[in-house]
């Protein structure tokens, strides 16, 4: 996830000390460039590297940047891979513009294309480039700065933050559409960022920017514009108190928590990028054709690509084969060819399994697609196309919000497949936060009252089996408990046996399939288990389970993805309360680039 920060002084002096400690305070959020550009009336220094925060300040002598305003960038790669050019800030066409933007613009491609036809010098595939430009077509066109930005407003389709500044001024501007963005006023300075942490250093007394919203800052004041009629908003400033740790993990205590429920957020982001998408319909193409499909990963990605394999077959009829990267090359590899096509899903874009598997598979031949959150990583090189998880970093060891945005994608691509309409997708953010709602208190007793159990069971069916192994997973990730997912249907095949009194069991039920899991249900409750159902409210559900986790209704595929939202939240309370810390779970690691 991008962040950006911009300063405003009331002198002309050495911003660079500034500019640098405040991207080192938005690198939580995770990054692969940086950049900063300084104005000081009569010229823009702008310098910009991939790397790290230090490293690129150091080799670039930031310190050294003076001016009476700065804007710094770090960039999370999504449009372009990471390099200097596609690194940020950007200059429009004669360089007297320099902007910065955090989020994505989906309508990248075109508006370039029209930038590129209206004669505008183009020196990047960055989508923050494009927001500098959308600004600058209206500024040629004669519009005061102003409106000039309220219109380029109208262009720049997506969730984003846009700061910029001109030469020939002493302000800086900033709209807000989707992405986070927050104004500090000090003394002698105002500042704004994606942020909190990179502004509390520097002052406590913030305004909080809405969607829709355009920014003016002088070095004494602030001024809030509405981007659709260009009235004036008043909203006094806040203090914040909060600790600087507080503040970095957005108010929850942990990261784990707070990613949880950036999960509706994500989706919605994932959701705009696949819908402008130019590549999407090449891919999609590529799929209907290919002899085999193959949906290759690992842990919680390979849940993502089981989940993946049933929506392609419920939803489009293409049948695809999930596959665990390692068991690809005993099992598969021998059988492919130039005719199959791969999607090789991974958080990290490093797992060695993953790219152990890549690497086979492209060497005899077959078309390899990946699905990644980090942009710029070795899968997103190593692949023909690889569509971004757009999810952020995700801090946490455990992944929550990078696995529903794979679910989220793999839905996506079979609703094209099958040429049904993806307004039914739409509706995926508010029912992740329904569903959150809905579920809170409940999930916080149950885990209080299972937290004496070191061994469990997750089951599901269908299109709940993938949530089952997910729940179990992180259950057993964070928890360290003994927990196994498995298809319902096959509880009564052995594992029966392990239930004893109060014994907790975990059944998501699909909406479809409530008779067949009545069965399960029973068969444990008559031996005096505790059938904890997660489901669409149903009185068949009441009667029978011990007791019943309420989702919001919606299609079998998409209840299925909210409930794993519950499981989650159950693995998180478990965690806790046995005075474990969930974000860096014992022996794991977020990126295993290891055999
Ligand atoms: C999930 O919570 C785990 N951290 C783990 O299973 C992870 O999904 C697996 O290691 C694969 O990682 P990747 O998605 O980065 O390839």
């Amino acid at each position: 996830m991008c962040g950006i920060f911009g300063i405003v002084t009331d002198k002309e002096q050495t911003l660079g000390p500034i500019l640098i400690e405040a991207a080192r305070r938005l690198t939580y959020r995770g990054y692969d460039s940086v950049g900063a550009a300084t104005l000081n009336g009569k010229s823009i220094d702008l310098r910009k590297d991939t790397g790290r925060v230090d490293e690129v300040a150091r080799q670039y002598n930031f310190a050294e940047m003076t001016g009476s305003r700065g804007i710094v960038q770090l960039r999370w790669a999504t449009f372009g891979e990471p390099s200097q050019v596609n690194a940020q800030p950007h200059l429009d066409s004669d360089g007297d513009l320099v902007g910065a933007h955090n989020g994505n613009v989906v309508n990248n491609f075109e508006l370039r294309q029209e930038f590129m036809a209206e004669g505008l010098t183009i020196r990047s595939q960055n989508d923050g480039e494009s927001c500098v430009h959308a600004v600058e077509r209206y500024v040629n066109k004669g519009y005061d700065f102003l409106d000039a930005i309220r219109l380029a407003y109208g262009d720049l389709q997506g969730d984003y933050a846009f700061v910029i500044g001109k030469v020939d001024d002493d302000r800086l501007y900033a709209i807000k559409k989707g992405s986070g963005l927050v104004v500090g006023l000090g003394v002698g300075f105002t500042c704004l960022s994606s942020d909190l942490p990179s502004i509390l250093p520097l002052t406590r007394q913030i305004v909080r920017i809405q969607d829709g919203e355009i920014i003016t800052l002088w070095a004494d004041r602030v001024e809030l514009r509405s981007v659709k009629d260009g009235k004036v908003i008043r909203r006094e400033p806040e203090i914040v108190t909060e600790s600087m740790d507080a503040v970095q993990k957005g108010g929850y205590p942990h990261f784990m928590l707070k990613e949880m429920h950036e999960q509706s957020q994500v989706a919605r982001e994932v959701l705009h990028m696949l819908a402008g998408s130019h590549e999407l319909q090449g891919v999609i193409e590529k799929m209907r054709t290919a002899r085999n499909l193959y949906f290759i990963g690992c842990g919680t990605s390979y849940h993502a690509c089981l989940s993946g394999a049933v929506a392609f077959a419920q939803i489009a009829g293409r049948v695809a084969i999930p596959v665990l990267a390692p068991q690809f090359l005993p099992q598969y590899l021998p059988a492919v060819n130039h005719e199959d096509v791969g999607v090789f899903v991974s958080q990290s874009g490093e797992t060695k399994d993953v790219l152990n598997a890549l690497q086979a598979a492209e060497a005899r031949g077959m078309t390899a697609y990946g699905l990644a959150n980090v942009i710029g990583s070795t899968l997103t090189k190593a692949t023909v196309c690889s569509l971004p998880l757009c999810c952020g970093y995700e801090i946490s060891v455990p992944a929550t919000k990078t696995f529903t945005n794979q679910v989220v994608t793999f839905l996506y691509l079979a609703y094209r497949l099958a040429e049904k309409d993806t307004a039914e997708l739409d509706r995926i953010p508010d029912l992740m936060d329904e569903t959150l709602k809905m579920v809170a208190s409940q999930v916080a007793v149950i885990a209080t009252e299972i937290n004496q159990w070191n061994d469990m069971y997750c089951l599901g069916y269908g299109g709940t089996y993938p949530m089952a192994l997910e729940g179990a997973l992180k259950i057993k990730e964070i928890t360290y408990t003994h927990c196994e997912g498995m298809l319902s249907t096959e509880f009564k095949h052995g594992p029966l046996s392990a239930v004893t009194d109060k014994f907790p069991i975990l059944f998501i039920v699909p909406p479809d399939d409530v008779p067949l899991i009545l069965s399960g249900i029973n068969e444990v409750t008559c031996r005096g288990g505790r059938a904890i159902a997660i489901g669409e409210e149903d009185s068949r559900l009441r009667a029978n389970a011990s007791e019943l986790i309420v989702l919001p209704k919606a299609t079998p595929q998409i209840s299925a993805l909210l409930a794993v939202l519950p499981l989650q939240m159950l693995s998180y309370h478990i965690s806790v309360m046995r005075g474990f810390d969930p974000d860096f779970p014992r022996n794991l690691s977020k990126t295993l680039t290891v055999d």
